[in-house]
């Protein structure tokens, strides 16, 4: 039986198409018993700052510049979530480390979408990692956040294969493709009560 319906928090420093692909995925009725509480974005400058006024949807700018610590400002970012009453924090091109302030007040209940097939090639420029590395096929895996970075229990994964002809900017735009459809996916899942997380397992249910 699923509850819900789920309350949403996307945090994003950036572009936002993944935002954007969830916002279409609610209003279409392809991701049901959730709904978008707030984008929270750590850089004033963001272009999903100007996609969440398009769908009305509170957007909220919390600098990290403000912040002597990266342990004050998940503290302020938990009581921001709180205060909107969020069950699920979507990280999507979110541009920090969270601090186990954030972890725990929110645990197997944070996503994060990574370009490439972890535990292959964790870290920044994932696609560059892998193009340069000459392999096969890459993809990109959506997770949950534990302390570590790239490292938690993995919910969806999706394959890209790499093209002989492919640049990194061609492969990088396959990615991102792939991204877009394996968040909605894991997200719906989740919403649905689906996504189970024993340890590092997680199992998805009927
Ligand atoms: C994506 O490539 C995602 O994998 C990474 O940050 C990027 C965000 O892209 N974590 P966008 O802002 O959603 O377009």
């Amino acid at each position: 039986m699923a509850a819900g319906p789920f309350v949403i928090a996307v945090l994003v420093s950036g572009n936002g198409s993944n935002f954007q692909a969830i916002v279409d995925a609610l209003e279409a009725g392809r991701i049901t018993n959730a709904s978008i509480a707030c984008l929270i974005s750590n850089k004033a400058d963001a272009y999903a700052l100007e996609r969440a006024k398009k769908h009305a949807i509170p957007a909220i700018v919390l600098d990290h510049k403000l912040f002597p610590d990266r342990r004050a400002y998940d503290t302020a970012l938990v009581e921001l979530l709180r205060q909107h009453g969020v069950q699920l924090v979507v990280l999507a091109g979110f541009m920090r480390l969270l601090s186990p302030v954030m972890i725990e007040a929110f645990p197997n209940a944070i996503m994060n979408i990574h370009p490439a097939l972890l535990p292959s090639f964790p870290g920044v420029d994932a696609q560059k990692q892998a193009f340069d590395y000459g392999v096969r096929y890459t993809g990109c895996t959506v997770h949950f956040v534990d302390q570590g970075t790239d490292t938690g229990p993995i919910i969806l994964q999706a394959v890209v294969p790499v093209l002989q002809d492919d640049t990194l900017e061609s492969l990088t735009q396959r990615i991102h493709g792939e991204e877009h459809r394996t968040y909605v996916e894991a997200v719906r899942l989740f919403c649905e009560g689906r996504v189970l997380v024993d340890g590092r397992k997680v199992s998805i249910c009927d």
